[in-house]
């Protein structure tokens, strides 16, 4: 069981926190969850404090997520073995009481820890965390701010791969989400790119006047184009008018997109995704904003992230079957646009290295289109995205 659970998790970065659910979604019954490969069951013991453990039943498979309670332990539905947070076997109800239980009998177990209304996890099993969760100050806003949060999180089509790169991709607003965003322009934004000291996130910047001059359809969308949609628009939202746009991504599957007045920072857009399995990612997130408290644009922002995030997912599982997987599509042709995404698969395949696991991407140049000389042909287009890469890599 611990081999599988393993072998399964090789494909993840899994000495590191992740969101592994909100806390109300984590009430008196287990919560099943897939988490990078493995099947863990999370549970509270009597004192409220989230537990997780394998949720494969050691005895015969059955599923500790479709189990019960009791006590410090969950119970499996088959034959009602319990096992408690650290893994230990607490009742073998077909025997005496007395009888002892073998040591052996066992799950594995994980480390949690409930912070900023969410269960992080630690999905190495048997491990001790090296450092903290990272929880993001955006949770702890206060009024005037106002922060919604997804109630649960979402498994949705995309390996952890293509859906952290898509969620620091541009170029796919005005196609995947063309109803949904309906000003996106084709082009993208200059964004400047820097890694963050720890090498375990980077974030880009660009001022709004760099943004129009680069993608003028944004200037027509702040202009109005009048109909009813925009007048919703303008009810709802007030005029705003953002001076600086920038995201942040974090080794923890924090994306954080932030949009700027000139009075100061106006609203968040952020995500965690958590790996699922290897063409499936859980998503968790929110939305945090200082204006237009309205119910309209309330309404409006409650439909917004899951229609988004619906879009993104069916893209993402209808890619042909050999991109869907943990590497992405092999040789990928990288264009400008890729530069914002691209030091992901860097700084993540670093982390996978320095667990010792396989990185199933290329790590050097553009990708592999460039480095196989298939990218040659457009060089100032994929040159601007191997700078990107090269800045990361740090030489
Ligand atoms: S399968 Fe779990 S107790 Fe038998
Ligand atoms: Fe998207």
């Amino acid at each position: 069981m611990i081999s599988d659970a393993a072998a399964a998790s090789r494909i993840f970065v899994t000495r590191n926190w992740y969101v592994g659910a909100m806390s109300a979604e984590l009430r008196d019954k287990p919560l099943g969850r897939l988490i990078c490969g493995q099947r863990i069951v999370f549970f509270r013991d009597p004192d409220g404090r989230p537990q997780a453990v394998s949720a494969v039943c050691p005895h015969r498979g059955a599923d500790l997520g479709r189990g019960r309670v009791i006590g410090d332990s969950v119970e499996c539905p088959f034959h009602g073995l319990r096992f408690n947070g650290g893994g230990a076997c607490t009742r073998i109800p077909s025997q005496d009481a007395e009888a002892p239980i073998p040591r052996a009998l066992r799950v594995p177990s994980y480390a949690v820890v409930e912070q900023g209304g969410m269960v992080w996890i630690w999905p190495e099993p048997n491990d001790t965390p090296t450092r903290a969760p990272e929880v993001p100050e955006v949770l702890g806003l206060k009024a005037p701010w106002r922060v919604r949060l997804l109630p649960e999180g979402r498994l949705s089509a995309g390996s952890y791969l293509n859906t952290m790169e898509n969620a620091l991709d541009d170029a796919h607003l005005a196609f995947v989400h063309k109803a949904t965003v309906p000003g996106a322009s084709e082009r993208v934004a200059p964004f400047r790119i820097t890694v963050d000291e720890d090498r375990r996130g980077y974030g880009g910047v660009a001022t709004m006047a760099e943004i129009i001059a680069e993608t003028p359809a944004v200037a027509d969308v702040a202009t109005g184009s009048g109909g009813l949609l925009d007048f919703i628009g303008r009810f709802a939202f007030e005029s705003l008018k953002p001076v600086e746009k920038a995201y942040h991504y974090r080794m923890s599957g924090f994306v954080l997109i932030t949009t700027t007045d000139a009075s100061g920072p106006r609203d968040y857009t952020f995500a965690f995704f958590t790996p699922g399995d290897a063409e499936r990612s859980w998503l968790f997130g929110g939305i945090a904003r200082n204006h237009s408290l309205n119910f309209v644009a309330e309404r409006l922002l409650e439909r917004y992230m899951p229609a988004l995030t619906a879009e993104d997912a069916k893209i993402l599982g209808e890619l042909v079957p050999e991109a869907r997987g943990p590497g992405g599509l092999p040789n990928p042709f990288v264009i400008r646009a890729d530069r914002q995404s691209f030091p992901f698969r860097r700084l993540y395949g670093d982390a996978l290295a320095a667990e010792g696991k396989p990185v199933p991407w290329a790590l050097d140049g553009a990708g592999a289109g460039a480095a196989t000389g298939s990218g040659a042909a457009t060089g100032a287009a994929t040159g601007d995205a191997a700078e990107a890469v090269t800045a990361v890599a740090g030489r």
